[in-house]
């Protein structure tokens, strides 16, 4: 069958690939320790479970307006004044995921032409959502020595070509953790203030998971007057452990909202209903409980950051939130046997049944991303077994 131009120029998702194939293995018989997957291990709280299922026992189970039931709407915009700034419920829109929030986001203000900026290393979706669009990403480098942020003689360089319409910025990072400071984040405003034509996508999704204080800084509430200018992605999987519930929002300029509710309406309709029922439950929890997640992830990171940087030639910073590291193993790449990342970590793979999700995928090549949402115990046993690989290498 015929296939459209369009497809051709995306790739399936490296991280779900990976992690698939890992998980496969394991159904196989193989002894596999995945550092792959980019989602919590803790359940969803019980009480958003039970919310659900008394949403679906109460009847809650037709179509709700495209742009989600007005009253999660509202509690999102009073939770975002609660910790960032004002937002009213109509500069909320819910979607199936902070994913498909950004999907929708892309479709909407972006033209063929146009070009956005993307710091990698990059969320893997990036670019393919950039390209389905019909404009260009384009990348700014970033590396370890400048804690994978791009400098704002960067973007203000990048920002010099009249046909860059957008700019993503994601803090905390997947794949890097990294977050942007307050005062970074007001210098990149002032040079964006420069280009009232561009939109900021800032991407929020984890800045509850962060390891000092409580919440990463917000550009908006830290760039006022550009509010015009941004529209703000987050969501519940991340914070909540509820990313099979596919819930996730977009705060934004009501124009752009109503247009964004729009092309949803004619797309996938509204958000599952109960699942909302479960979102607006879960913006009750007590801080508390996100606390609890946040410290074991803290120390979680400190463990692994640790156990990496005593292996010879490996080189990985100390994220500041998110559940990722993303180690330097350049060290290691560029032999004849291991040629680049992909190579580097299907060795991993095959040779100690270690998944990682190589740096490329990111647009860093020679890196690797490692979730640690997973047990202390698992994250000795997989990095213990990668030096035992990067021995074979070294001898
Ligand atoms: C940076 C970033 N943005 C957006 C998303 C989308 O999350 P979801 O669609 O599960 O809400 C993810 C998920 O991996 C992410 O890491």
């Amino acid at each position: 069958m015929k296939r459209s131009n369009r497809i051709q120029t995306i790739q399936p998702s490296p991280t779900l690939a990976i992690t698939a194939k890992a998980k496969a293995l394991k159904a196989a018989g193989k002894d596999v320790i995945s550092f792959g997957v980019g989602e919590p291990d803790f359940p969803t709280p019980q009480s958003v479970v039970d919310a659900a299922k008394r949403a679906l026992d109460e009847g809650k189970t037709t179509y709700t307006p495209a742009a989600g039931i007005k009253v999660l709407r509202e509690k999102i915009a009073h939770d975002y004044e609660r910790r960032n700034r004002n937002v009213s419920w109509d500069e909320v829109l819910v979607s199936v995921g902070g994913k498909h929030a950004l999907f929708n986001a892309t479709q909407v203000v972006f033209d063929e032409g146009d070009k956005v900026i993307v710091p990698a290393p990059y969320w893997v979706s990036y670019p393919a959502q950039i390209n389905l669009s019909g404009a260009e990403p384009v990348f700014i480098e970033t590396d370890l020595v400048s804690d994978f942020k791009p400098s704002v003689a960067q973007i203000t360089e990048a920002l010099s070509d009249p046909a860059v319409k957008g700019l993503i910025l994601c803090s905390p990072s997947n794949p890097s953790g990294s977050v942007f400071s307050a005062s970074e984040l007001k210098a990149i405003g002032d040079v964006v203030k420069t280009r009232p034509d561009v939109i900021v996508f800032f991407d929020a999704m984890y800045d509850r998971l962060v390891f000092d204080g409580e919440i990463a800084p917000d550009f908006v509430a830290v760039n006022p007057d550009l509010a015009d200018q941004t529209l703000t992605f987050n969501g519940f999987s991340k914070t909540y452990a509820m990313t099979g519930w596919r819930l996730g929002y977009t705060i934004g300029p009501k124009d752009v909202i109503a247009d964004m509710a729009k092309l949803q309406s004619q797309s996938t309709s509204n958000p599952t209903t109960f699942a909302q029922y479960g979102g607006l439950e879960a913006l009750n929890l007590d801080d508390s409980v996100i606390a609890v997640m946040r410290d074991i992830f803290k120390a979680r990171r400190d463990l692994i950051v640790g156990l990496l940087n005593e292996i010879e030639g490996v080189e990985c910073a100390s994220p500041g939130g998110a559940f990722y590291v993303f180690p330097n193993f350049n060290h290691f790449v560029g032999t004849k046997e291991i040629a680049d990342d992909l190579a580097f970590a299907g060795f991993l793979l095959e040779e100690v049944g270690v998944a990682v999700v190589p740096g490329s995928a990111f647009g860093a090549p020679g890196y690797a991303r490692m979730s640690y949402a997973t047990s202390d115990d698992i994250i000795r046993d997989g990095v213990a077994r990668i030096a035992r690989a990067l021995d074979k290498i070294r001898s």
